[in-house]
C-alpha cells in the first residue's frame, strides 16, 4: 500500500497529485486543503482520468484520512508574487506549517515528510524543531529543482544528454545557493576541460560563464513567476522523483534540504547537500570534497538562513 497525503491543493499540490497518479507510484492519494471544496474539485478532476492510469484512489479528505500514510507532502502556504524573494514569505508560512504539524503527526507519526512550501529550508527546519520526529524522515525539496535547472542549462551549453551532466546546486533554495564548480563534470571530464577533450569539438564556443550560469539557476523560479504567475510543473515532478526513490527503496543521491549536525562545521540549520534518499528517508549525506571557496559559500548560505531563523518566531 503506497499511501500518500498531500496537504495543500493549490497549483503545486494538485500537480503533484496528478503527476503521482500518472506515474502510477501511489495506490492511494489523500488531498487535504483548508478550502475543502478546492481539494474535492482537484481530486475529482484527477480521479476521472484514472481509468487511463494504474489503479489509484484519489480523494479529498481530512487529517484523520491521512492515517498510516507512508509519505506526507506539505505544499500549503502563501506563494511568491513577482519580485518577492522566497524568504519574504517566512513568518506567514512558518505560522501555517506550525498549525499543520500537530494535526498531521497525530494521524501519520510514522510517515516520511516532504516539505515543499517556501522558504523550504526555513520550513523544513521548523518541521524538525516542532514535530519532534526523526530528522531523517523530514526532507525539504531544497535545491533538487535548482540542480535540475543547472543540469538542463549545462546540457544545452554542451549539447549533451542531461544524464551525462554531473553537477550540483548546494545551500539555500534561494539567492545564496551556489555550484561547487570544482566537482562539475561531463562523463568524468571537468566542465572547464570538456570541449578540449572532445575530438573535433568546436573550440570557438565561448568559455562557460560560471557566474552567469549560477545567476540563471537562482533567478529561474522568479523568471517563470514573472511570466505565468507561479511555478508548479518542474517542482512537482522533482518532488515526485523523491517520492519514487522513497517508495522503490532504491537508495538515490539527490540535493535536498535536511538538518545539518556539524557537517562542514555547520549545525542547527537546514539546507541542501547531497543526501542518500531511500525507503527510510534521508539517512545519510555525501560530504563532497569542497575547496575553500566552496566551503565559504556553504557557510555563507547557512548564515543567510540562520539570520532568517533568528528573525522568525518558530
Ligand atoms: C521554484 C520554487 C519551487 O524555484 O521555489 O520554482
Amino acid at each position: 500500500m503506497n499511501k500518500i497525503t498531500i496537504i495543500g491543493s493549490g497549483s503545486v499540490g494538485a500537480t503533484i497529485a496528478y503527476t503521482l497518479t500518472v506515474m502510477g507510484v501511489a495506490s492511494e492519494i489523500v488531498m487535504i486543503d483548508i478550502n475543502n471544496n478546492k481539494a474535492l474539485g482537484e481530486a475529482l478532476d484527477i480521479r476521472q482520468g484514472t481509468p487511463f492510469c494504474s489503479p489509484c484512489s484519489v480523494y479529498a479528505g481530512s487529517y484523520a484520512d491521512s492515517k498510516d500514510s507512508d509519505i506526507v507532502i506539505i505544499t500549503s502556504g502563501v506563494a511568491r508574487k513577482p519580485g518577492q524573494s522566497r524568504l519574504d514569505l517566512a513568518q506567514t508560512n512558518v505560522n501555517i506549517i506550525k498549525s499543520i504539524i500537530p494535526n498531521i503527526t497525530r494521524y501519520a507519526p510514522d510517515a516520511i515528510y516532504l516539505i515543499v512550501s517556501n522558504p523550504v529550508d526555513i520550513l523544513t527546519y521548523t518541521f524538525c524543531k516542532c514535530s519532534g520526529l526523526p530528522q531523517s524522515r523530514i526532507i525539504g525539496s531544497g535545491t533538487i529543482l535548482d540542480t535540475a535547472r543547472l543540469r538542463a542549462r549545462l546540457s544545452e551549453y554542451f549539447s549533451i544528454n542531461q544524464l551525462n551532466v554531473h553537477a550540483y546546486v548546494l545551500g539555500e533554495h534561494g539567492d545564496s545557493s551556489f555550484v561547487p564548480w570544482s566537482l562539475a563534470n561531463i562523463s568524468n571530464i571537468p566542465v572547464q576541460d570538456y570541449h578540449s577533450s572532445v575530438e573535433g569539438s568546436n573550440m570557438l564556443v565561448p568559455p562557460l560563464d560560471f557566474a552567469e550560469v549560477e545567476k540563471y539557476v537562482r533567478k529561474s523560479g522568479g523568471r517563470v513567476i514573472e511570466r505565468k504567475g507561479a511555478t508548479f510543473y518542474a517542482v512537482s515532478v522533482s518532488v515526485c522523483h523523491i517520492v519514487k526513490c522513497i517508495l522503490t527503496g532504491i537508495d538515490t543521491t539527490m540535493t535536498v534540504s535536511t538538518m545539518l549536525n556539524g557537517e562542514y562545521g555547520i549545525d542547527d540549520v537546514c539546507l541542501s547537500l547531497v543526501n542518500i534518499v531511500g525507503h527510510k528517508g534521508a539517512e545519510s549525506k555525501i560530504l563532497l570534497p569542497l575547496n575553500d571557496t566552496e566551503r565559504a559559500s556553504l557557510v555563507k548560505s547557512a548564515e543567510c538562513l540562520k539570520e532568517i531563523i533568528r528573525q522568525v518566531e518558530i
